[in-house]
Formats: structure tokens, C-alpha cells, sequence
């Protein structure tokens, strides 16, 4: 077995490969003493514990609670402590947030310098955005938005830049591509696969569950492209959901904004497009929109490959067509969905889960719907289409009356639960609500109170 290595802090290290699914946050911790990296949740909500993470593809903020140590094979991590001058000055984030009273505690706030030095160094200026993943209990959010500010205005300094160590040996536990994954996983079908571990990382840290066999997915560089095929494009498994939101911001605006509330920074750098939807949730944000822009699914077992529309995948609550050995390889999402809106349904706006998610793509011809493309999460075991609106709506005139007489299939589309999230009454009728929505967002109405200008 290979040792895992990596950059910490600038400086090399190795570490034993004994166990794969030990975190980032537990090793720096206990082993390192680097206590600065901060443990809230332990489950990639809270930012505590964000540290930068380097390698060919850029730097990206990421949540050592819920990274396993062999995903940093061949990166670079840097973390607080690695964080100020080679004088011991203050990083210009950190300056900034002494500067606006950014800190009372101090729990949260080597994890939102963290969060703010990324941003600082790609440029990113939606501070509302990039700290979403960043929770503080004391200070409130203006000082530290106000800090944010304050360093983007002025350069990232040189220090703190990281290099990933070229040349490293072959990643423990990774095959090296998804050829090497077929064969693999064929005669391992049992063993766990991990992408990005956003949801995988969780079993370890709060179900405690034991994984006695695992492959990451990272080292497949061949299923993290995005390949234009005829009528759209291919998009290999391992994309993170951070890449695909930069990928469908020109093709699918609708699509890019639902995945701007996809949990937070820190989990869409690390989070994939083929972990969201292998994980069958009925409460994935990704499914309902690809299936109602007629997304198609890529399988792969061995040497065997099929493809299936992304729908039918979704067989019964957390039960979907996979076969032993068999992985999710690509996803090709169809360029033309220019009726595509997406309306993402939580009780926060920011780093929630969905209680509803409802995506509709209505071709229209003249007055008349062509064709009708409605998918949901929340409102069944598994993102579901709504079959019955669909057939209510096609080859109809385009008109509020037609809607209206479509809402009542809702309840035949549809029997969705009471939890904690939302009731089974609230789903139903929100979910009617958002196909009025979506009637006058397309006649033109401004639908969205991001949009209302005082
Ligand atoms: C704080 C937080 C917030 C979140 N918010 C959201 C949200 O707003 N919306 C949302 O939809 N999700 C959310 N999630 C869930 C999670 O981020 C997504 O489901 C994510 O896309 C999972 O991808 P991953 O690469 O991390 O998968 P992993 O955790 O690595 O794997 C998930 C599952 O998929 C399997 N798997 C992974 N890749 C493949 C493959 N190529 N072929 C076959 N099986 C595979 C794994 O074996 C596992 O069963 C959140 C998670 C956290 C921790
Ligand atoms: S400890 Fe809360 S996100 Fe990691
Ligand atoms: S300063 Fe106390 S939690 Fe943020």
C-alpha cells in the first residue's frame, strides 16, 4: 500500500494508508496539533473546519470534517496556521477581520478567514455567497462581510501559494482511471466507491459505520470532463458540482442558480454530479432538473456500458438501477431547455437541503405547449416527473386557465410525506404554487423576490 502524501502548510508529509476513511480534521488534530482548524458539526455544515486545498485544478475551500485523507493524495493543503507571512504577519483576510471586529469567540473564525482567503486568491467577490458555508453564532454577519470586502480590495499577497508536489506515486486506494475502476469494482462489488465523500463522510462521522472496503473516484481524471456530444454535452461523473455550475452558466442560467444553492463553497468543490445522483435521494437538487431538461444516464460495468433516460434510473426510495459492480459514469445533459426554471424550496436560502424542489421545462410553439418537462425532488421516494401535469398541460394554449385546470393532477402525480422539512398538505400546495410560478415568470412577471427592487 502507498503512503498518502501531500503539502501541508508548504512542508511534505507522508501518512500511512492503514486507513482510508480517516478525516483530514481528526489527523490534523491528533496527530499534527494543528487545533486551529476548528470541529463544529463534524458533517460539512458549519465551515469550522475549512481549510485550502490546492492541486492542477486550482484552490478550492474545502471541509476537512468530511474529506478522507487519501483525497489529498498529491495536493496541497494549507490551513490557519499555514496561513500568515513569512514574518509572521497577518494574512490581509485576517488583518481585515481584526480591523471590521469581525471575531468575538473565535470558533468560527479561522474557518471564515479560510473561506475568505480562497476567495481573495480566484477573485471571487459574492461574499454572500462564498461564506454561506460559514456559520457564526456571535458576531453577526455584517462585520464580517464588511472585512470580506475589505480584502478583496486589495491583492492576495504571494505567500501562502502553493505548488502541488508534481510527479507523485499512484494514489492509495484511487484507481488511476475509469478503466482501472471497471475492472476493479467488478470483482469488488461490494466495496463503497467515493467521490467527493459529501455525503459518504457523514456515514463515517455520525453513523460511525464501518467501510471495510473502499475506491476513491478523484484519481479518474477520465470521468471529470465535460465532452460536447451531439445535441449537448457529456458530463463525466466525478465533475464537482462547482465545476458544473461554471459549465451551465452560459447553456442553463436556471440550472447554474439551482446549483448556486446547492449546500455551500466548501461542499460543491468537493461534491460530484455522479455522487448526487447515485445516492438515489428523493431530496438531491441535481436530478429534478436534469430530468426535466431529458438528461441521459451513462452505466458501466466492466466493459459493458448502457444508457438509460435519467428518470427511469430512479427505481423505489433510496433503490435505483445499478447493478453489482456497475457505476455511474457520465451524464449528458441536453443543450436545448431554453423554458428551464428551477425553484428550490427550503427553510433557509443558503446551505439548506430542498423540502421542495420543482423544475419545469415547457416547449412552447405560438400560444401552444409543445411539449412538457416537469420533474420534482421532495414530493416522493424518488425525483419523480409529474406524468399526470405533463399530459394536463401538453398541446395546450399557454394560459392561466390551462394551468389552473392542471394543478388538480398534482394530487395524482403525487402522495408526498410529512418530516420535519415540510408537511405532505405544504408540499402539495407549493408544488402547485410553483407551476402558477412558473406560468408568470414565462408571461414575463418578475417571480422572485431577489428581484424586487426597493
Ligand atoms: C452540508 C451539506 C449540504 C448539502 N446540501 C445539498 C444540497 O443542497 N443539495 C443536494 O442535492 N445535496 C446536498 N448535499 C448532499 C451531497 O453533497 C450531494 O449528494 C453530493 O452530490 C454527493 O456527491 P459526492 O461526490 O460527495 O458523493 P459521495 O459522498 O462520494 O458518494 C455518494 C454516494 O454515491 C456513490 N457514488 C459516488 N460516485 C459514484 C459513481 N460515479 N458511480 C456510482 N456510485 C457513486 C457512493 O458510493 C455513495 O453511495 C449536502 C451535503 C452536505 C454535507
Ligand atoms: S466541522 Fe462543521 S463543517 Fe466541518
Ligand atoms: S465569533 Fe463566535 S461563533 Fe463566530
Amino acid at each position: 500500500m502507498n503512503d498518502i502524501a501531500f503539502l501541508l502548510n508548504g512542508t511534505p508529509v507522508t501518512v500511512s494508508g492503514d486507513n482510508p476513511v480517516r478525516t483530514l480534521l481528526d489527523w490534523l488534530r491528533e496527530t499534527r496539533g494543528l487545533t486551529g482548524t476548528k470541529e463544529g458539526c463534524n458533517e460539512g455544515d458549519c465551515g469550522a473546519c475549512t481549510v485550502m486545498v490546492s492541486d492542477a485544478a486550482g484552490t478550492s475551500a474545502l471541509n476537512a470534517c468530511i474529506l478522507f485523507l487519501p483525497q489529498l493524495h498529491g495536493k496541497a493543503v494549507r490551513t490557519v496556521e499555514g496561513l500568515t507571512g513569512p514574518k509572521g504577519e497577518m494574512h490581509p483576510v485576517q488583518a481585515a477581520m481584526v480591523e471590521a471586529h469581525g471575531s468575538q469567540c473565535g470558533f468560527c473564525t479561522p474557518g471564515f478567514v479560510m473561506s475568505m482567503a480562497v476567495a481573495q486568491r480566484n477573485g471571487a467577490t459574492d461574499h454572500d455567497d462564498y461564506l454561506a458555508g460559514n456559520l457564526c453564532r456571535c458576531t453577526g454577519y455584517a462585520p464580517i462581510l464588511r472585512a470580506a470586502e475589505a480584502a478583496a480590495s486589495v491583492p492576495a499577497p504571494d505567500w501562502a501559494v502553493d505548488v502541488p508536489p508534481a510527479g507523485a506515486t499512484p494514489a492509495p486506494f484511487a484507481p488511476a482511471s475509469s478503466d482501472a475502476l471497471a475492472a476493479w469494482y467488478l470483482d469488488h462489488p461490494e466495496a463503497t466507491l467515493i467521490a467527493g465523500a459529501t455525503d459518504v463522510g457523514l456515514w463515517v462521522t455520525k453513523e460511525l459505520r464501518d467501510l471495510p472496503e473502499v475506491a476513491f473516484l478523484h484519481a479518474c481524471a477520465d470521468l471529470q470532463g465535460i465532452e460536447t456530444v451531439p445535441g449537448g454535452r457529456k458530463v463525466g461523473a466525478g465533475v464537482t458540482i462547482a465545476a458544473l455550475r461554471r459549465a451551465m452558466a452560459g447553456p442553463h442560467p436556471a440550472f447554474a442558480e439551482l446549483l448556486r444553492r446547492f449546500a455551500s463553497e466548501q461542499v460543491r468543490g468537493a461534491a460530484t454530479i455522479g455522487g448526487n445522483i447515485a445516492n438515489g435521494s428523493p431530496i438531491g437538487d441535481a436530478p429534478p432538473a436534469l430530468i426535466a431538461m431529458g438528461a441521459v444516464l451513462h452505466l458501466r460495468r466492466g466493459e459493458a456500458r448502457r444508457e438509460m433516460p435519467l428518470e427511469d434510473f430512479f427505481l423505489d426510495y433510496r433503490k435505483q438501477d445499478r447493478r453489482p459492480g456497475e457505476f455511474v459514469e457520465a451524464v449528458t445533459i441536453p443543450d436545448k431547455a431554453p423554458g428551464l426554471a428551477c425553484y428550490k424550496l427550503s427553510k433557509r436560502f443558503d446551505q439548506d437541503i430542498s423540502a421542495v424542489c420543482g423544475c419545469f421545462n415547457l416547449e412552447l410553439s405560438g400560444s401552444k405547449i409543445k411539449s412538457a418537462r416537469i420533474a420534482f425532488g421532495g414530493m416522493a421516494g424518488v425525483p419523480k416527473r409529474a406524468a399526470a401535469v405533463e399530459a394536463a398541460l401538453a398541446g395546450r394554449d399557454f394560459t392561466l386557465a390551462t394551468v389552473e385546470a392542471a394543478l388538480p393532477a398534482f394530487a395524482a402525480d403525487f402522495a408526498p410525506m410529512t418530516d420535519m422539512r415540510a408537511s405532505a398538505g405544504y408540499r402539495l400546495e407549493t408544488a402547485r404554487n410553483m407551476l402558477l410560478r412558473y406560468f408568470h415568470q414565462r408571461s414575463g412577471a418578475a417571480v422572485s423576490v431577489l428581484e424586487v427592487e426597493a
